[in-house]
């Protein structure tokens, strides 16, 4: 699959990260079908697109689109519950999360669903997984189609957020992977390229950061500074733009606020 054959992008999930996606693919001009479990789900989704912080609205009202031009990429958005609606799809983005125990991550699942979605979808459609975590590798190895199988690895929010981790395994072809890199300038992002490793370590962004928060919470553990003490130091003295600790705070928040 060339990067001129991508036309039709399948988002599987429409969570935090799908619906950005999708508000992403749209506008730079992509059919795009977003699959989720229930309509609830993707009528929460729409509204979010449509109405969100950094939605389709916002982006009239700061003069960015013109309100038919948000009309005209409204339209090329599919929302589906039916997991055949995506069989025609010339890539599918996996960003799915949940499970009985409501965790983002979940291996098991996404094996389950890769392994069904390679049964449904066209045989050179590429899948990419947005896993934060898991080896691309054990995900590819349930499809048939290991040298269309990537690892296409977004930040949040999807639609502002620059950088994309393209995640390689040593049997993701190089079309593939130029495809992919092409598709992300095309999407408005920079990219990297990761070389994927076994043991479900994370790939590079959250790897440094959970480092970064692990050494933070043990510095406090030990007495050494407060909580506080370390964001202020690191912002302070590095110019980042929260500390570790509030890192952390504020993606628990964002997940807690969402349920
Ligand atoms: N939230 C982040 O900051 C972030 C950043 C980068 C990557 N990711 C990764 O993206 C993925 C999704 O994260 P999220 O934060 O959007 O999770 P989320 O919980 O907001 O959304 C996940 C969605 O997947 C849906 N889902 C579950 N099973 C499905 C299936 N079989 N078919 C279709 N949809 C299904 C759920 O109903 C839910 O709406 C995870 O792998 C996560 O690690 C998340």
């Amino acid at each position: 699959m060339k990067i001129q054959d991508i036309k039709c992008i399948g988002v599987l999930g429409a969570g935090v990260m799908g619906a950005g996606i999708s508000q992403t693919a749209i506008l730079a001009g992509y059919k795009v079908i977003t699959r989720d479990l229930t309509d609830e789900i993707l009528a929460r989704a729409k509204e979010n697109i449509i109405n969100g912080h950094f939605g389709l609205k916002e982006a009239v009202e700061h003069g960015k689109i013109t309100q038919e031009r948000m009309d005209k990429d409204l339209a090329n958005l599919t929302l589906t519950t039916k997991v055949e609606d995506l069989k025609n799809c010339d890539l599918v983005i996996e960003t799915i999360g949940g499970g009985p125990s409501g965790q983002v991550e979940n291996k098991d699942i996404k094996l389950k669903v890769f392994a069904e979605l390679d049964k449904v979808v066209k045989k050179n459609a590429i899948f990419a997984s947005n896993t934060s975590k898991f080896t691309i590798a054990d995900l590819a190895a349930v499809t048939s189609r290991k040298p269309l199988f990537i690892g296409m690895h977004w930040f949040s929010p999807a639609n502002l957020m620059k950088i994309v981790e393209v995640v390689w395994t040593p049997d993701t072809s190089e079309e593939t992977i130029q495809a992919i890199e092409t598709l992300s300038e095309k999407l408005g992002k920079m990219h990297v390229r990761v070389k994927d490793v076994p043991g479900d370590m994370a790939h590079v962004g959250y790897r440094v950061l959970f480092a970064a928060q692990e050494e933070a919470r043990k510095i406090v553990e030990q007495g050494i500074c407060t909580a506080e003490g370390v964001d202020i130091i690191m912002m302070g003295g590095f110019n980042w733009p929260a500390g570790p600790i509030g890192m952390s705070m504020s993606n628990r928040a964002n997940r807690v606020q969402k349920k």
